[in-house]
């Protein structure tokens, strides 16, 4: 079968957004093709081979960030900031399982959302609705709504720094081992779980200098610096294919966007523009599966995203919701054992637990997130399968949108710090607090 970077073309994507002029969108798509890679090949290969060892079982996948990055958020603190809670989180989970924590951002492009309904009517008005910065804007006005293709640059641009900092961060002694206590930020520090934290982060600084003591040198790369990918969901085809580049090693493309990307819940059917793109860029790629999809419907997804089987190629991303994945997840874990795919399985607790509270913000309940965790883990642990990783909405603030935890936030608490744009993420503390919890299914004697 032919591909290239626009058979996609041919396709029916759904979820994209109307572009007022085609003429402006071809602008910036030709801009778009000329400027520079985010990413290299060999660092999304990179990735890969680590994703491989978590499909083995023997590596886990950490995966978080924002549901929406923000035009107007964009400030190096709260980049430093995620970046802590991560690195906080990555330490936890490593440290009771015994094996790499593999850390990929939902940072440096995730720009765009696929909505519920493409408009929004409001007292009689009806106008697109948001679809995150890289299209539109968040006000309910005419002009905040409409589509504006400059957007797309301005997000590569923003992209291109937010991953420069996060280079910078993780390779500049930031993330170095030694550095463990400094990630606690004060608000978590504060709580139950960051006192737990800090008490972990002294036995690691205890252990290495019990090893430097014994003449073992911590002087290496793995001490000083972080890996760290970026990914994003790949929804508006045109940016990526921009963004998709041939190899200059080995000739094969890839999508220069961001280390991995994932397709959504939404845009997976297996005639549609999305699989036909993701399947001939080379990059490490996800899928969501929701509650809806059958065991034949996740084989179709391998086959046409894997088929050379390539483990660390395919990481199927589950969503089902607390009260679905008991039943709905073993039959899949089953079908794709049987098939011999070699898939990393993640467990993204948050998209199938979303309600709106009484104060009408859409919100998540912790126990819900936690309760689709464990019934992932209790699933794969029937199956013989290895639950390979959690794949988060989270910030390193100290936001209230998401209910509960263990320095709870009431219902009452919603409307102090509610800043998403669009889904409720964990806070610091709730993230770290996960990562506790995740860290006691991952525990090995
Ligand atoms: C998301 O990850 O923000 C998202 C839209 O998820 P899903 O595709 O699972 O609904
Ligand atoms: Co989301």
């Amino acid at each position: 079968m032919t591909w290239d970077p626009g058979s996609w073309r041919s396709k029916t994507a759904l979820h994209q957004p109307v572009w007022p002029d085609s003429s402006d969108l071809e602008r910036v798509e030709k801009e778009l093709s000329l400027l520079p890679p985010l990413v290299f090949a060999g660092e999304a290969r990179d990735l890969k081979a680590r994703l491989g060892r978590v499909a083995n079982g023997e590596a886990f996948l950490l995966q978080a960030g924002d549901c929406a990055e923000s035009f107007d958020g964009f400030r190096a603190d709260a980049i430093r900031d995620r970046l802590k809670v991560i690195l906080q989180m990555a330490v936890v989970l490593t440290y009771s399982s015994g094996v790499p924590a593999v850390k990929v951002g939902r940072i440096a492009g995730q720009f765009a959302k696929p909505r519920s309904k493409p408009t929004e009517t409001v007292d009689g008005t009806e106008l697109p609705s948001f679809l995150g910065h890289m299209v539109n804007d968040l006000p309910f006005s005419p002009g905040d709504r409409k589509p504006d293709p400059d957007r797309l640059l301005r997000a590569y641009h923003q992209s291109a720094s937010t991953l420069n900092l996060l280079r910078a961060f993780t390779k500049g002694g930031f993330a170095d081992l030694h550095q463990v206590q400094t990630w606690n930020q004060e608000f978590v520090a504060e709580s139950a779980q960051g006192q737990r934290y800090a008490d972990l982060a002294t036995e690691i600084s205890r252990a290495l200098r019990f090893m430097e003591a014994c003449g073992v040198s911590s002087n290496h790369p793995e001490i000083h610096e972080a890996d760290f990918f970026t990914s994003h969901e790949a929804l508006l085809l045109p940016y990526e294919e921009a963004l998709t580049r041939r190899d200059s090693l080995t000739g094969e493309w890839y999508d220069c966007s961001a280390h991995m990307v994932w397709i959504g819940e939404r845009t997976r059917q297996l005639d549609g523009a999305h699989i036909e793109f993701f399947r001939g860029i080379n990059n490490p790629i996800g899928c969501k599966v929701g509650p809806t999809a059958t065991a034949e419907d996740v084989i179709g997804l391998c086959e046409a995203l894997n088929p050379d089987r390539e483990p660390g190629r395919l990481t199927l991303i589950i969503r089902m919701g607390a009260d679905n994945v008991e039943t709905g997840l073993p039959p899949i874990l089953e079908a794709v054992k049987a098939e011999g795919h070699p898939v990393v399985w993640a467990s993204d607790p948050m998209h199938g637990n979303t309600f709106t509270s009484e104060t009408g913000h859409k919100t998540r309940h912790f126990d819900d997130v936690l309760r689709e965790v464990q019934g992932f883990f209790a699933a794969h642990r029937a199956a013989g399968t290895w639950a390979g990783g959690v794949h988060v909405e989270l910030t390193g603030e100290d936001v209230t949108e998401c209910l509960g935890g263990t320095t709870p936030v009431e219902t009452a608490d919603l409307g102090k710090r509610y800043e998403t744009m669009c889904d409720p993420r964990l806070n610091g503390r709730q993230g770290l607090d996960l990562a506790f919890q995740v860290s006691e299914l991952l525990r090995r004697p």
